[in-house]
């Protein structure tokens, strides 16, 4: 059985626990809080076997085999690095950190210790992106020339949300543009310029329209937004035999292929909650004594971090 902690008993760790409890010979057994009360609360929902602080985990790390760190953004640092210490590995929500600095001292001190430690960005691990990023690298249609996305969704986030607030990691670009940057990271690598704009409101953007230029002329032109009325939330790869298009590519599930001879081909994957691949890779990784994921390296969070912080620098927030 691998025994998980949930860190950080906010709204996304609820779908992550179910999902996770949802995998066989695996179990949730573990809530950790800032609130103890909050922890009891939650072992008792879901049938744990403790309720536990942050610090009573780092004392008995031999409890679990791995944590889930969900806390705000501005937590991550402190929270992951106290587990590492202590030798647990840790799957860190994104964004990884508020800025470089703590994301290297983060990927320092994993290094370090020599524990596991991978950012939870899932949408690198489903099958219809990583099928995407292997027709992408033999060049199936050629060339990518250019690419459009949006990650717009103005749902969900209430007016107290962490969204809003800037010492909670606020803003669209660490909520939504990390995927886009994860995205175009995976099929491009690191862009030769970065230009912004964007719209402040309380010192947290609330979108972001960001270019990226690469070699050859290609660009990508990509948007993220948390006031829109729905959601938008479409990758677009223009490439020299054909285009290919991804939607809700953050959690997909769906690839249509338009060669510019031929017909049009739409490939369906396996219609799970995708937070299922991010959790079974990772204890994948655990069980077989890895310090690091083959599909999501430390040096490819590291390289997302510095971007989500040139497009920050440009909209003129400092985290
Ligand atoms: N992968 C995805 O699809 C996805 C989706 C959404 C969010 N996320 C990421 O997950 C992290 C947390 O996001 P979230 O949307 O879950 O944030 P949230 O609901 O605002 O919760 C954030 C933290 O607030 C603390 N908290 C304080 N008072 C609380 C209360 N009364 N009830 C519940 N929690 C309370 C919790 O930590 P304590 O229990 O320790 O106090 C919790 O971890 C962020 O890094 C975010 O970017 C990922």
């Amino acid at each position: 059985m691998f025994r998980w902690a949930v860190c950080g008993l906010g709204r996304i760790s609820h779908r992550w626990v179910k999902v996770a409890n949802g995998i066989p010979d695996m179990k949730v057994i573990a809530a950790v809080s800032s609130s103890k009360s909050r922890a009891e609360d939650y072992k008792k929902r879901y049938e744990m076997d403790y309720a536990l602080t942050y610090e009573e985990l780092a004392k008995t790390p031999s409890i679990v085999d791995a944590v889930y760190v969900a806390t705000n953004m501005s937590g991550h640092q402190k929270t992951v690095e106290m587990f590492l210490k202590a030798g647990i590995p840790v799957l860190c929500e994104k964004s990884f950190a508020l800025n470089t600095k703590q994301a290297k001292s983060m990927i320092d001190t994993a290094k370090r210790k020599n524990v596991l430690l991978m950012e939870a960005m899932w949408c690198r691990v489903l099958p219809a992106n990583r099928y995407i990023d292997q027709i992408m690298k033999e060049k199936k249609y050629g060339n990518i020339i250019s690419a459009s996305a949006d990650f717009k969704a103005g749902w969900g986030h209430g007016p107290k949300s962490r969204v809003w607030k800037k010492d909670v990691g606020g803003g669209s670009v660490l909520d939504l543009a990390v995927y886009l940057v994860h995205y175009s990271q995976m099929l491009m690598g690191k862009p030769k310029r970065v230009i912004v704009t964007g719209k402040i409101k309380n010192e947290v953007d609330i979108s972001s329209d960001i270019i990226f230029e690469y070699n050859n002329n290609v660009k990508f032109d990509l948007h993220s937004s948390l006031q829109f009325p729905w959601i938008s939330d479409t990758f677009k790869i223009y490439c020299e035999k054909g285009n290919v298009i991804i939607p809700s590519f953050y959690g997909a599930n769906k690839v249509i292929e338009k060669p510019f001879s031929g017909k049009k081909i739409i490939k369906k994957f396996e219609k799970i909650d995708g937070f299922t691949y991010e959790i079974a890779h990772f204890a994948e990784l655990v069980r077989s004594k890895k310090k690091e994921s083959y599909i999501l390296p430390l040096s490819v969070t590291y390289e997302v971090m510095e971007l989500l912080e040139e497009i920050n620098h440009q909209l003129g927030v400092t985290f």
